[in-house]
């Protein structure tokens, strides 16, 4: 039966290109699982977007020189981009700042108003007058009354680690403009009540007892530990962002702020399905989102890095659950460890590390791709090492893979020529590789549909050992010589595993896959139903070509001069 899978990856901040360890937290996985099941023949939307909003975006934008708006629509270009040449199949990539997102942000703040689950709140906060602007706690700085550190920050202080109130400096600048002409002012400030929502979350976390470990031990220590749930701020007093309103009406007392950058973001997984429709490339985003609406029968899978996992366990089903409107609610969240990056961390301000941009202009996607997901960090952080990428995309791509490819192709070629050859029958020998292919087949898919996705990546790769065995233990360029039909009954069941292969791996490799299939005359990359029958596909006389080398191996000097590129610094 046809299945409706709904999917979303975390959507990356705007104000830079993402690393490969942001990637791979959420949207290279969530990638993955939505081509599985389109392969699969489901009907799939995956979701992301750009996160555009917050103080980040226009500090970025200013030491840019660009207005904010303009910043993040160039930024958003950059990324789609960088998406696409990564073979990340969204069926839309929306922007957080889209109308659909503003208006659906102030409907459901309007929303929760009236089911009672707003207060509004009047606190004390650091307005600079250099800046003209309020400035958020971070962005105070000043000498720490406790340790004497003269860059502590307003909210806390790096050198001893004690929090802070900004008050509590000594000397309090702007972080921005550096200005000490700051002014403590009163401000109003919108509280979503989610202290109310603490039984019914419980309950719905106690329900989903298929969650990975991961995600429900971090939503059940934030609702449980210590003061437990507490009311959070959803405004801000900031230039940029979605204009506080009630729905379509002014809200008085809140001129000229705008919503919490974490209020709106998740909301634009939502809006973004708008954005498709309105885009022209679907017709109906209610039937996915709408319980009322036909989504009663969507499964919705998100994906994240640990660190989201609050905001998408508590915060943003608050949202959902307290507008009392028959939104759909999560099925399975997917949440990830930490990557990180020759012994060290992955870092954006400092530039150590790959960048998605620089990955791309020194492999293809798809070597990135395989080693990312097959060492993915699913139940501890994880370590990119130039050496173990090295070794293992070279094992596995090369000599596993396309080894196996190249090998059967050329063979043929220079003995049969550029059809499946005839003659000869399976034995003994063939069956047990179906037999062991198919024992395979079944634990991948089951993997793949558990988003089990190194045991996953171990099966695929499992599947292609097994056909070089096969091939090394049958021998066709030896057996050839005595008995050419055994030959060409040998090479023509090695044939039908590339088109095999080529569906089974195309989630991972997309575009090593379609090499693989277009060799092969093979387009629409049937997933194979059983093993049996998926390696009969390609009859006697299939006509097909010798593919390009599928992937070339990493030299040891390719890998020093990478390490020692990636050690530090970029802008
Ligand atoms: N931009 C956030 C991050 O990169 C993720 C936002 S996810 C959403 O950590 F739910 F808010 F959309
Ligand atoms: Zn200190």
């Amino acid at each position: 039966m046809t299945k409706r899978i709904l999917v979303t990856s975390a959507i990356p901040y705007i104000n830079g290109i993402k690393h490969l360890g942001n990637l791979i937290g959420s949207q290279l996985p969530a990638d993955l699982f939505a081509r599985y099941h389109r392969a699969r023949g489901n009907e799939v939307l995956f979701l992301c977007a750009t996160d555009e909003h917050g103080t980040p975006a226009e500090l970025a934008a200013a030491k840019a020189g660009k207005p904010v708006d303009e910043f993040c629509a160039e930024m958003y270009q950059v990324q789609a981009d960088i998406a696409n040449r990564f073979g990340l199949s969204f069926d839309h990539f929306g922007r957080s700042s889209s109308d659909q997102n503003k208006a659906l942000t102030q409907h459901f703040a309007g929303r929760l108003a009236e089911q009672g689950l707003i207060n509004e709140v009047d606190e004390e906060q650091v307005y600079s007058h250099a800046d003209g602007r309020f400035l958020p706690d971070r962005y105070i700085e000043g000498t720490c009354p406790n340790c004497g550190y003269d860059s502590a920050r307003g909210d806390q202080c790096e050198n001893c680690t004690k929090q802070l109130d900004p008050t509590d400096l000594i000397d309090a600048r702007s972080a921005i403009s550096g200005s000490t002409d700051l002014e403590v002012r009163k401000t109003r400030h919108l509280y979503l009540r989610q202290s109310a929502m603490r039984d019914t979350l419980n309950e719905w976390i106690d329900s989903k007892t298929d969650w990975p470990v991961l995600t429900t031990s971090i939503a059940k220590k934030w609702l449980n530990d210590g003061d437990g749930l507490q009311d959070r701020g959803i405004t801000r007093d900031l230039h940029w962002g979605v204009p506080v309103k009630k729905g379509t009406e002014d809200w008085p007392g809140m001129d000229g702020k705008v919503f919490y950058v974490w209020f709106d973001a998740p909301i634009e997984y939502i809006a973004c399905a708008g954005e498709w429709v309105d885009a022209g490339k679907g017709t109906d985003w209610e039937r996915w989102w709408r319980t009322d609406k036909g989504a009663d029968d969507v499964t919705y899978y998100q994906f994240m890095g640990k660190d989201n996992v609050p905001f998408h366990t508590l915060s943003f089903p608050s949202t959902i659950l307290g507008s009392g409107e028959p939104w759909k609610l999560v099925d399975y969240i997917k949440s990830f460890n930490y990557l990180n990056y020759e012994g060290g961390q992955f870092s954006t301000s400092k530039g150590r590390g790959v960048f998605m941009d620089q990955a791309l202009d020194i492999l293809p996607a798809d070597y990135w791709r395989w080693w990312l997901l097959s060492h993915v960090p699913e139940t501890s952080d994880t370590e990119f090492t130039w050496e173990q990428f090295q070794q293992d995309t070279n094992k596995d791509l090369a000599d596993v893979l396309g080894n196996f490819v190249s090998r059967v192709t050329k063979f043929c070629r220079s003995k049969f020529g550029e059809d499946v050859p005839a003659g000869g029958t399976y034995g003994d020998r063939e069956q047990a590789l179906m037999d062991a292919l198919q024992t395979k087949l079944t634990s991948y898919q089951a993997n793949m549909d558990a988003i089990e996705i190194r045991k996953a990546a171990a099966d695929l790769r499992a599947m292609w050992v097994l056909g070089n065995e096969y091939l090394q233990s049958a021998e066709p360029w030896a057996v050839f010589k005595t008995d050419p039909d055994a030959a060409a009954a040998i090479i023509r069941l090695s044939l039908n595993l590339i088109p095999f292969y080529a569906a089974l791996s195309s989630p991972f490799i997309p575009t090593m896959a379609k090499t693989m299939g277009d060799a092969m005359g093979v387009s629409d990359m049937a997933w194979p139903s059983d093993v049996t029958s998926a390696l009969s596909s390609l009859p006697a006389g299939a006509p097909f070509t010798v593919p390009d080398n599928l992937a070339a191996k990493i030299t040891d000097d390719q890998r020093a001069d990478w390490a020692e590129r990636f050690a530090g610094v970029r802008d």
